[in-house]
């Protein structure tokens, strides 16, 4: 696909309509690749990914369950059935982290949109490879106890679980802010002579 094409159409499905096929084998491995091929001050590789397919997804749901349970221990059965199959949702679901780098010069923030930009170029490789996605976030991706049993390191922040799978259906066109709304302007003109 035309590299313009795929920025400028590229739309998220919701994850309840990602659905089989999912991204596999050598496709999926392809996706991760370039996912990880992104902007990174000083080549530190701040991020992780772990993938859910299969019963790994439900495994991953469960956990979650029992956690929503703790938190919520009045919850009705339905709303922790939900939690459990949250990642059931889609085909494949891959959790990307940061996995800050201790560094003099390299800022946290820096390192923070790196991971950022892993979870974007995994939307677009998913995208430019016939699939759709939708990057979420939710409570669990703020829950330490939840994210350690899932095996990420106590300084792990989730940056997104990107959900890939084959949209059900054409997502509708979503309302964007026309250019000249974010394009700022110099503040010239205040006490300076503006130009040379
Ligand atoms: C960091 C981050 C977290 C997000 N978390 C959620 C979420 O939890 N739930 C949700 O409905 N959309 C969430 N979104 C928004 C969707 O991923 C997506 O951007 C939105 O549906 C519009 O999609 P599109 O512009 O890619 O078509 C999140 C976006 C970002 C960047």
């Amino acid at each position: 696909m035309d590299a313009l094409e795929l920025l400028s159409q590229r739309r998220s499905s919701r994850a309840a309509e990602l659905t089989e096929p999912g991204p596999e084998g050598a496709v999926l491995q392809r996706i991760l690749e370039v996912a990880i091929r992104v902007p990174d001050h000083g080549k530190l590789g701040p991020w992780r990914l772990l993938v859910l397919q299969g019963a790994d997804r439900a495994w991953a749901g469960a956990r979650l369950a029992d956690r929503f349970r703790a938190l919520n221990p009045d919850a009705s059965d339905a709303l922790v059935t939900l939690e459990a199959e949250r990642f059931l949702r889609a085909p494949v679901v891959v959790a990307v982290v940061h996995r800050p780098i201790l560094s003099e010069k390299i800022p946290a923030w820096e390192q923070q949109l790196s991971a950022g930009a892993v979870c974007q170029n995994l939307l677009l490789a998913a995208h430019a490879l016939g699939f759709a996605g939708q990057w979420l976030t939710g409570w669990s991706a703020y829950d330490g106890p939840f994210l350690e049993a899932l095996g990420f390191a106590p300084e792990d922040r989730l940056a997104g679980w990107i959900y890939l799978g084959t949209p059900e259906r054409e997502p509708t066109p979503r309302a964007r802010p026309a250019l000249e709304e974010v394009l700022l302007t110099l503040p010239k003109g205040k006490g300076d002579s503006g130009s040379r």
